[in-house]
Formats: C-alpha cells, sequence, structure tokens
C-alpha cells in the first residue's frame, strides 16, 4: 500500500462531506458488505453479485478496492458518490536506455473515463518524446517532449517547467489509452544522470516534480503502485431526460433522488433533493436531513423543528422572528425589539415626512399667503356680492382688473397722478395698457360696512349705461383698498367749476341749465329706467363730473341704493351731505327717490345762485342756501340771492327756473316733483329762452356775449366766438 496517511484522511473527508454527514444512512444495498479496509464502498459500486449496479463491480483483495479485480490493476481508494468520480491508482510506462519500448495502457471500461480537469500528461526524463493516445469517439492523441543535456540544466524548483519534466492536456472521455515512448530518442546519452525516462496520467495538482526522480531507482521505488489519476463515472452515458425512460437501466429509483447531467463526463448522474441527503441510487437512500443537528449548516436561534425535506424556526411563544426561515430570531426581546425597530423606523419615517411637509408647506404658505390675501381683500371688498350679481346676470359689464394692471396704469400710485381727493378716497389718472385713459379711483375705506357700500357701488354702475353717469370700467379687489375704474373725465367736478380751482362765474345760463337739465335727465333714467329703481343718494356738485364741452356726469354712487319695488329703505345710518340732505330723509330715515330731488333742487340752486351750499352771507353768518333761497322767494328777494351775472336774463326764465327750485327743495317728498318731470321742465325752460334769443337777439345777444366771456366786471368786449362755442354745445 503505497497511499500516505495524509491522503487517505483528504479521502475520507471528500467522501464525508460528499454524503452530508449522513453518517447513519446506508451507502451499500442492503444485505451488502459495505466497506473494505478504509473505504465505504457505496452502491451502485458492490464487491458481491447483486450489489451493484452493471459496471461498477469492484473486488476487495488484501484491503484493497479493485476495479473489477486485481487484474485489472486498477486499485481504487476513493468514490466521490455525488460527484461522479473516483481515484484510482495507474500505472506507469518507463523507457530505459538498455530497456526500451516500455509502454502503459489504461483501460477504464464502460461508464469510465479519465478526467480531462483534474489530469495531465506528465512525461520525466531527459531527451524523450512520449504520447497519450487513445480513443473517446475518434483516435486521438498528444505528446510532450523533454530535452535536457546535463544534470544543471534540469529545474530543481519542484515544477514540471520542460527542464526534466513536461505536462500536457490529455482528451476528453478517453476510455482506452496507451502510452509510449518515440524509439527515435532515448537515454542512452544522459544515462549518467538519467537512466530511464517515465510517463504516466496523474493528477496534476498532485505531482510535485522533483530532479532526484531523474535517477531510476529513486523514482520507481517511489511509485511503485502506480499514480493517482481521477476517473469521471456515470450511472448512464445517456442524458436525463433518455434514461428516465428505460426504466430498466435508469439509476436515479430513490424515492427522494433526481437526475442530473454529468458536468464532466457524457452521461447523468443521481443526486438526492434539496432537504435529502444519502445514497440517490438506492432505493430508500435519501433521507431527510435533520437540519436541526447541524446549526451550522441550518442556523435557527429560535426552535428548530424538521421537516420532510425542510425544517422550520420558531421562536418561542410572545417572542417574533426576523426571519421566520433560517434566519435568527431573537428568543428573549424579538418581539421588543422588533416592535422597538418598527417604531423608531415609525417615528424615523414620520419624522422625515414632517420635516418636509414643514418645508413644503413654509414654501406654500410663503406662495399662498399673497393669494390668500388678495383672495381676502377680494372678498372684503365685496367680490362675493359681485360675483353673485355677475352669476346671476345682473352684472356682465364690469372687469376685473389685477392689482398689477393697476399699479401699471397709475405708475404705482404716483402722486403727480392724483386726479382728486375726495371723501370716499383718492382718484387717479390712469393710462391702461391699450392706452386708455381712466380715472381710478382708490378707496380709503376700511370698515366692513364702508366695503358694502363700495361693493354698492359698483353694482349699482356695473348696471347703468347713460351718457350723462360716470361709465364704471371695472374694479380690483385683490388689494386691501379696494379700487374702481372708471372713464376718466376730465374737466373736474362742477363744485370746482362753480366754486374751486376751475372758478368760470361768467358761466352762461344756458350752460349751467344744460348741465341742470343734463343732471336731471341722468337722475331720471336712475329713478325710472333702471330696473330696479336707484336712488343716487348724495347728489351734489362734487358729485357731478365735467366732460368735453361740460357735459355733465353724474358719479359717485357710494350712498346710492336699489330700491325693492313698492318698499321704502330704512336706513340706519343717514348718508348724504349736509346743505343737500333732505330734511325728510333725516327725519324719517326714508331713503326714496324724491331725497335726490331735494338734492338736485340745492345743485340748481347752486348754478343759479354761484352760491355754496352751506355759505357765510356778508356779516360771516354760515347759512343754508336752501333755506335763504325759500325765505327770499318768499319775500320776493329773488334778485338779492341769484348770480348777478344771470339777473340780466329774461326775468320770467329766472322765474320758472327758481319755481323749479322750490318745488324741489318742497319740504315733504310728496309735494316734490319726480325727476323726469323736472327734467322735463329745464328742457322746456331751455328750449323757450332759445326761441326768444333768436326772436329777439339785439338785447340778449348782447347780454349772453357779455357773460360768456371770462369774469371781468370791467369787460365789454366782444367774444362772438365764445358764444357760438357755447352755443354749439347747448342741447
Ligand atoms: C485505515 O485507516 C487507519 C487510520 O485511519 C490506519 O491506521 C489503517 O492502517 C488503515 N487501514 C488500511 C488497510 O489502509
Ligand atoms: C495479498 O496478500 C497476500 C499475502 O500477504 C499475497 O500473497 C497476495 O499476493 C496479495 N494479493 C494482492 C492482490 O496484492
Ligand atoms: C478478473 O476479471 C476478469 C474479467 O473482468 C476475469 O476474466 C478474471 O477471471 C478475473 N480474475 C479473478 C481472479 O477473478
Ligand atoms: C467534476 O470535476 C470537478 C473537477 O475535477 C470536480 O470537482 C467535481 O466533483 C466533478 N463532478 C461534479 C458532479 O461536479
Ligand atoms: C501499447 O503500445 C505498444 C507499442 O505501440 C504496443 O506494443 C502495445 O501492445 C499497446 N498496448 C495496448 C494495450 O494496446
Ligand atoms: C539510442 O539512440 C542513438 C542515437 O540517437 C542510437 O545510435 C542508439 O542505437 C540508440 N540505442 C538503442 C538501444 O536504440
Ligand atoms: C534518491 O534521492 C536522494 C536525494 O534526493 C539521494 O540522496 C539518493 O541517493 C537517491 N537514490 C535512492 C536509491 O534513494
Ligand atoms: C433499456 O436498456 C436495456 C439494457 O441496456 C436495453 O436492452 C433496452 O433496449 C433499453 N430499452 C429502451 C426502451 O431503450
Amino acid at each position: 500500500m503505497v497511499v500516505a496517511l495524509p491522503w487517505l484522511i483528504f479521502a475520507s473527508t471528500l467522501l464525508l462531506a460528499s454524503i452530508k454527514s449522513s453518517t447513519a444512512s446506508r451507502m451499500a444495498k442492503p444485505g451488502c458488505r459495505e466497506t473494505c479496509g478504509n473505504l465505504t464502498i457505496p452502491y451502485p459500486f458492490g464487491i458481491s453479485e447483486g450489489c451493484f449496479r452493471e459496471g461498477f463491480d469492484v473486488s476487495c483483495e488484501n484491503n484493497t478496492v479493485y476495479r473489477h479485480n486485481s487484474s485489472s490493476r486498477l486499485a481504487i481508494y476513493n468514490i466521490n458518490l455525488l460527484g461522479g468520480q473516483a481515484r484510482v491508482n495507474t500505472l506507469i510506462a518507463s523507457n530505459c536506455f538498455n530497456n526500451p519500448g516500455g509502454w502503459a495502457s489504461l483501460d477504464t471500461g464502460e461508464f469510465f473515463t479519465v478526467s480531462t480537469k483534474a489530469n495531465k500528461l506528465t512525461v520525466v526524463g531527459c531527451n524523450t518524446l512520449a504520447f497519450l493516445v487513445g480513443f473517446n469517439e475518434y483516435n486521438v492523441g498528444a505528446g510532450c517532449f523533454s530535452m535536457c543535456a546535463d544534470k544543471q540544466s534540469v529545474d530543481d524548483s519542484g515544477q514540471c517547467s520542460g527542464m526534466g519534466c513536461c505536462q500536457t492536456s490529455i482528451a476528453s472521455n478517453l476510455v482506452s489509452s496507451n502510452i509510449t515512448f518515440d524509439d527515435r530518442f532515448n537515454n542512452s546519452e544522459v544515462r549518467g544522470f538519467n537512466p530511464c525516462s517515465y510517463a504516466f496520467v496523474a493528477e496534476q495538482d498532485w505531482f510535485r516534480f522533483e530532479a532526484s526522480y531523474l535517477e531510476d531507482k529513486n523514482f520507481t521505488e517511489k511509485f511503485k503502485d502506480g499514480v493517482p489519476t481521477t476517473l469521471d463515472w456515470v450511472a448512464g452515458n445517456e442524458y436525463c431526460d433518455q434514461a428516465v425512460k428505460n426504466v430498466s437501466t435508469y439509476a436515479c429509483i430513490g424515492k427522494n433522488s433526481q437526475c442530473i447531467r454529468s458536468p464532466n463526463a457524457t452521461g447523468y448522474l443521481c443526486t438526492c433533493k434539496d432537504g435529502f441527503a444519502g445514497n440517490p441510487y438506492l432505493e430508500e437512500g435519501c433521507e431527510d436531513i435533520n437540519e436541526c443537528s447541524f446549526p451550522d449548516q441550518y442556523p435557527c436561534n429560535g426552535i428548530c423543528s424538521n421537516m420532510i425535506g425542510d425544517y422550520s424556526c420558531s421562536c418561542k411563544s410572545g417572542t417574533q422572528s426576523i426571519d421566520p426561515r433560517r434566519e435568527t430570531c431573537d428568543p428573549i426581546a424579538a418581539s421588543e425589539r422588533a416592535r422597538l425597530t418598527k417604531m423608531f423606523t415609525g417615528i424615523s419615517a414620520c419624522a422625515i415626512l414632517l420635516l418636509i411637509c414643514i418645508f413644503a408647506l413654509l414654501i406654500e404658505c410663503q406662495k399662498r399667503k399673497l393669494v390668500k390675501e388678495k383672495k381676502t381683500f377680494f372678498q372684503q371688498n365685496g367680490g362675493l356680492i359681485l360675483y353673485e350679481q355677475i352669476r346671476s346676470k345682473q352684472v356682465d359689464t364690469v372687469r376685473i382688473f389685477t392689482r398689477a394692471e393697476l399699479e401699471n396704469a397709475t405708475n404705482n400710485f404716483d402722486s403727480s397722478r392724483e386726479l382728486g381727493r375726495g371723501g370716499h378716497g383718492t382718484v387717479y389718472k390712469g393710462i391702461l395698457e391699450d392706452n386708455r385713459v381712466v380715472a381710478i379711483k382708490r378707496s380709503k375705506v376700511m370698515n366692513m360696512a364702508q366695503k358694502d357700500e363700495f361693493a354698492q357701488e359698483m353694482i349699482i354702475l356695473s348696471q347703468i349705461n347713460h351718457r350723462n353717469v360716470v361709465k364704471l370700467l371695472g374694479c380690483c379687489l385683490e388689494v386691501e383698498v379696494p379700487m374702481l375704474v372708471y372713464e376718466c373725465i376730465p374737466n373736474g367736478t362742477l363744485f370746482d367749476l362753480m366754486h374751486g380751482k376751475n372758478r368760470r362765474l361768467s358761466l352762461s345760463l344756458d350752460t349751467r341749465l344744460r348741465i341742470a337739465q343734463e343732471c336731471a335727465e341722468a337722475l331720471a333714467y336712475l329713478h325710472s329706467s333702471a330696473s330696479p329703481p336707484i336712488v343716487h343718494g348724495d347728489v351734489k356738485s362734487p358729485n357731478i363730473l365735467l366732460g368735453e364741452n361740460y357735459t355733465a356726469k353724474v358719479t359717485d354712487f357710494g350712498a346710492s341704493r336699489m330700491l325693492p319695488t313698492d318698499e321704502i329703505q330704512f336706513m340706519t345710518m343717514v348718508q348724504g351731505t349736509i346743505g343737500y340732505l333732505d330734511p325728510e330723509y333725516l327725519q324719517e330715515r326714508q331713503l326714496t327717490e324724491k331725497s335726490d330731488v331735494y338734492s338736485f333742487g340745492v345743485v340748481l340752486l347752486e348754478l343759479i345762485t354761484m352760491k355754496f351750499a352751506i355759505y357765510s352771507d356778508s356779516a360771516g353768518e354760515r347759512k343754508n342756501l336752501a333755506s335763504s333761497f325759500l325765505v327770499a322767494m318768499k319775500e320776493n328777494g329773488l334778485q338779492f340771492i341769484l348770480d348777478k351775472n344771470i339777473l340780466d336774463f329774461e326775468a320770467d326764465l329766472l322765474q320758472e327756473v327758481a319755481q323749479l327750485a322750490k318745488s324741489c327743495l318742497s319740504m315733504t317728498g310728496e309735494e316734490r316733483p319726480l325727476m323726469t318731470e323736472v327734467a322735463e321742465r329745464l328742457k322746456s325752460i331751455r328750449v323757450t329762452w332759445r326761441e326768444q334769443l333768436i326772436q329777439n337777439p339785439s338785447t340778449e345777444t348782447e347780454k349772453l356775449l357779455q357773460n360768456s366771456s371770462h369774469y371781468d366786471p370791467s369787460s365789454t368786449g366782444q367774444h362772438r366766438s365764445l358764444m357760438a362755442l357755447d352755443l354749439e354745445s347747448g342741447r
């Protein structure tokens, strides 16, 4: 027995591993001898008849296992059941200078081939050429030539490097082979240090060349019984799909065994299914692995329970597994830890989410703050009321401007653009993008009541389309201070014309009456034509704007009310201006059309007296124009109160106007005429007056001309052009 002890240990370790430590299971067929010497003989190998599969018979002689019997000269000292390999000893071919022509044949027999992966043809010698010729499917061969002139040229580093030793690959699936030497080369020349050459097929990892092997004695002594060679074997030469069809020859008949294709040779092998171990070639060979017995291979820190072909790992009751299959579970605090982990993960996730949310919210808040602000203002400023109206189709002409549009139009509300300041706000001149000139009223109202009022004006104005009413173009609600956009009326207010910066005392009577008539028509329209009727509520000269050619335009509907039919609005708060305020309204708190008539009466008075509604007389006493006028009428002292510039006109005409004013100023609303009547009266007065003017131009024209001139008491100059202009513009 040449085999060294470490070699055997290695071999048995391999076997042990190959059967997955299932030492308890039997490897041989029942009733058959299982071991020979130190070697276990697993089925399909077997010694006696009925114990082996066809082609796998072995003999056991002198505690050595031989293929077939010792005459085969193939000693088997390891069988790898699952890997389909066996290690055998093979003979060495030698060619000596005094005994040439050596050879060594190897006939592996059916199902066995020389492993091409594991083995090499190795030649030891100087001046030698050896061949391995053989047969797989074809006749094949390979050779290896080694030459070294003297002992110095031999590699002594233990490598088979071509200096005294060479190696070459062998063909695959060789079933029979013969190692021979080329007789053109012999050892005569080198016999001093290398009398013989040797050639053999051996495991390449095993062979280690030594220079001393070149000496005949050393080598043959050491490898007396041959060299280890790995053979591949297969259960059958066909592949699984074919093999399984022939029940009489199929090898993998075990309960839990299965067929696999051999990776090293042509044919198939058997193996146990997952979770089973043992001999797959035996009927009851594959046994369930009790995984719980091998915690290193099948870890389980909980309660391991074996199952057929598998195992389960559960944790003690009250504890929880992290990996229910086979990973660890903490038997003491698994559930607690899992809970904590979950909780922690949850909390972290929540925290991160929260942070993201907060950031997103902050950004969104910033964005929305502006939008919301605008929206709030929009609502506060009566946007909702307006939208209600728009929805109910009562408002369809009003455009809603954005803040930016109006800021652009007014050069950011520059003070140079200011047109005027009033009780309700500041009016700016604005130039829209389409170059339209507009007046933008920036309300200074702040409280809710006033905001309602603002919306009121918006709604009222949006429904009115009259030549003598200032046209509302749109509004802007998304600002703290709501804004209205009107058509631009360039010539200031009637108040300014009479008393203020545009003061023209020489205003012709016709112009005055025309302005009055236009106002009356506008109010008449509001009272009768609009639906529902609208009461202006704050008729006064500052609320009458003058357009081109002094066309009157009634404005400021902040105090206006739409009157529900047959119902008189009860006001909790009296609005209006002292001097113009209907005394009845003041008392009864009921705003009616007749309140406007009263206020209009005062405006008419202003036009013919050129006095303020509340004025100071020569003695410095503050007086109410309406009261003074009524007193003067009663005492026939009209000439003392009327504007001296118009006194020269037809007294009848003035008397008629004064009578009209007086009727407007009646204490009770019932006694006052309707606005339509007032407008009619003014119209007829003007017509009469014009007729007289044409019939009798000599005297009147002179006076008219004088009146048409700029105020200059001493002036008597002729200003025909001005008169003509005034007449042209008259209606
Ligand atoms: C079997 O192995 C043991 C040690 O493992 C060794 O002492 C013994 O000599 C071996 N027997 C044979 C026949 O090789
Ligand atoms: C086995 O041993 C016996 C005696 O030791 C010997 O006669 C015989 O030749 C051996 N057989 C083989 C095959 O080695
Ligand atoms: C060995 O086996 C061969 C065939 O494999 C056979 O011819 C021979 O008789 C056998 N020898 C012995 C001693 O059994
Ligand atoms: C195939 O050959 C390799 C290398 O020699 C070996 O490790 C393996 O066990 C062999 N068989 C199988 C089934 O892999
Ligand atoms: C091997 O080859 C040699 C030389 O060619 C020959 O004499 C011998 O019979 C062969 N052996 C076999 C088994 O073929
Ligand atoms: C060995 O080879 C040499 C030449 O290479 C030759 O002369 C000699 O006869 C050979 N010896 C034998 C025994 O064949
Ligand atoms: C074998 O080799 C060793 C050195 O490796 C040498 O001492 C010895 O003489 C050689 N011959 C024999 C027969 O051992
Ligand atoms: C099965 O195998 C046997 C033995 O090799 C052979 O005689 C038989 O013809 C095969 N049957 C089939 C169906 O291949």
